[in-house]
């Protein structure tokens, strides 16, 4: 099933509530919350009260992106605040595998993320017990910028790589998607397709949220 999945980076955050309202009348079923320390990325987002107020306003799926310094210490606290899933960047864990496991213990589906620089071949050993990976297809850190293009040959290598294991585990893409490039990332192999700034900056996030999802069904019936 593939999910079009606003990132609230981009929304306004004195009217939050509304515009996690118009994406959901859009259709969308999951929402995407980054949470930056400005060490990680040279950026600082939110943290745990938002998550937890955010999901007194909804009942989406709450999808949490950690780009953070030491997870470790600090995702189970996520899990706690009403996150439905958790990604922790290969680049910042140090006890990737612990990390993911206290993730799930917690309750909540555990994600890995890389940067686009990083190969996917050194999730190889982890594919097993991630629920599902998150592939940057920008530089971590702010949302508005333009999808790097080698990202969706990383996503055909992991779309293999899991079929070849027999895995169902969800391929999550984020950053510069936007509807004149939706459906190629759709072919690509990507499931959950995070996208900020194409529906918050646009006249109106519920319209933009169905069109993307109708273009998203559309590639999906194209065989490729
Ligand atoms: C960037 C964030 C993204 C961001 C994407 O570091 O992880 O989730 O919101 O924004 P757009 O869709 O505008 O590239
Ligand atoms: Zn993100």
């Amino acid at each position: 099933m593939i999910e079009i999945v606003p990132s609230i980076l981009s929304a306004d955050f004195a009217r939050l509530a509304d515009d996690i309202a118009r994406a959901e009348r859009g259709g969308a079923r999951m929402l995407h919350l980054d949470v930056m320390d400005g060490h990680f990325v040279p950026n600082l987002t939110i943290g745990p009260p938002v998550v937890e107020s955010v999901r007194r306003t909804t009942k989406l799926h709450l999808d949490c992106h950690l780009m953070i310094e030491e997870p470790e210490r600090y995702a189970e606290i996520f899990v706690k605040a009403g996150a439905d899933s958790v990604s922790v960047h290969y680049e910042a864990a140090r006890h990737l595998d612990g990390c993911l496991n206290l993730i799930k213990k917690a309750g909540a589906m555990a994600g890995v993320v890389l940067n686009p620089a990083t190969p996917v071949s050194v999730l190889e050993d982890v594919l097993d017990v991630a629920d599902y990976v998150l592939l940057m297809s920008v530089n971590p850190g702010f949302g508005g910028q333009k999808l790097i293009p080698y990202v969706l040959e990383k996503v055909r290598h992991l779309d293999r790589l899991r079929r070849e294991k027999k895995l169902a585990l969800p391929i999550e893409i984020d950053g510069g998607v936007h509807k004149d490039n939706l459906a190629e990332v759709v072919r690509a192999g990507c499931d959950w397709i995070v996208t900020g700034s194409a529906i918050f900056h646009s006249p109106d996030a519920e319209v933009t949220v169905r069109e993307m999802r109708g273009i998203a069904d559309g590639a999906t019936a194209i065989p490729v």
